[in-house]
């Protein structure tokens, strides 16, 4: 072809296209249509890529003009292109506002899975609802406790190691966080007027990480105070309340132990509730460490140092009172009711872990 009859069809060309394009843009209903047309032209494959190949056989002369009407055409079509999306998206805009308003109130299509509670909570509950049947109210009490709640007035000697800073978790301000429920023994002994009946649920603290430990866990504390609390009253109520959490005929056996703020003090097994090894139907299981026993808390009649500290200041005497306390780790027992082998577990929050209850 003659050099200038190329430039005479590239400027037909750039003419039937500059004419052509807008009323192509206009007609695209949506974004993606006008997309796919801008493409079309400016594509790599389109129209006008397509003339602009053909500049390298125009005449050297003739060059520049024409690939000045091209760039010219190009910005054209890129303007033309902004100002229809633009358009477009203003126009969606305006339907989605005039639409009918979204009614939030409409049930969903798909079924919204139920969350399950954790078994902590689950065991929380139970020995809450256990101790309620048999008369006791629920007290309750700061996790980030004075020095004399948690210890001091329960008698702990100040070199006890509990009070150190490797086992506990102190403020700067000298306060810290609880490490047992037993704070709420002193708080209700030093502001409520004996007799009393008492559980106390809550979180608590210990510088301690293992498969059986955490840092941060749950305890319920249970106390009673009256003139003539005997051991036995204690006995008792370990017995109601192995029972009505473990099922009748769960054997419970009491070993003498230490806690300064009981005297005696003992901790509280019963039997293995997973081999029965206690009732002799099996010889034991990995849990019970082939005991045939389980510990679950531990107990004692509350110490007259602890009365004193409590009810010197208050015209109370403390020879008239006598009473009894219990403590026991919440997560201890959610994992012998359900098997929970490592306490982790319980606080991974693992939705299929808690699914399971
Ligand atoms: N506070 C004790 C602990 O955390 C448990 C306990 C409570 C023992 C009440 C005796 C009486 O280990």
């Amino acid at each position: 072809m003659a050099e200038t009859d190329l430039g005479k069809t590239i400027d037909r060309a750039l003419a039937d296209l500059r004419e052509a394009f807008l009323p192509r843009f206009r007609a695209a209903a949506t974004e993606q249509a006008l997309r796919d047309e801008n493409a079309k032209i400016l594509g790599k494959k389109g129209e006008l890529t397509a003339i602009l190949k053909q500049l390298g056989q125009a005449a050297p002369a003739s060059r520049k003009a024409i690939g000045e009407k091209v760039n010219s055409l190009k910005q054209e079509v890129e303007t033309g292109f902004e100002s229809c999306l633009s358009d477009l998206k203003r126009k969606a805009r305006e339907a989605e506002l005039s639409a009918p308003a979204f009614d939030l109130t409409l049930p969903g299509r798909m079924p919204i899975p139920r969350g399950h509670e954790h078994p902590v909570s689950i065991v929380r509950e139970d020995v809450v609802a256990i101790f309620r049947q048999l008369g006791f109210a629920v007290f309750d009490g700061p996790e980030i406790e004075h020095e004399e709640n948690n210890f001091t007035h329960l008698g702990f000697p100040p070199d006890h190691p509990a009070t150190d800073m490797q086992d506990s978790f102190w403020t700067t301000s000298g306060k810290l966080l609880r490490t047992h429920t037993s704070n709420i023994q002193i708080r209700a002994l030093s502001t409520i007027e004996p007799p009393m009946a008492f559980i106390a649920p809550g979180t608590v603290y210990r510088r301690d990480d293992d498969a059986t430990h955490s840092p941060m866990f749950h305890q319920i504390e249970a106390f009673l105070v009256d003139r003539s609390v005997t051991f036995a009253h204690l006995k008792g109520i370990l017995a109601e309340f192995a029972e009505r959490l473990y099922g009748p005929g769960t054997p419970v056996r009491l070993r003498p132990s230490y806690f300064p703020f009981v005297e005696p003090g003992a901790e509280v097994d019963i039997g293995c509730v997973f081999c029965k090894g206690a009732s002799g139907v099996r010889v034991g299981c990995n849990l019970c460490k082939h005991t045939g026993w389980i510990e679950i808390l531990g107990c004692g009649m509350i110490h007259p140092v602890v009365f004193e500290n409590c009810f010197k200041d208050r015209g109370i005497d403390p020879e008239k009172w006598s009473g009894f306390a219990l403590g026991m780790g919440l997560e201890r027992i959610a994992m012998l009711r359900y098997g929970i082998p490592n306490i982790k577990l319980l606080f991974e929050n693992d939705p299929r872990f808690l699914a399971q209850f």
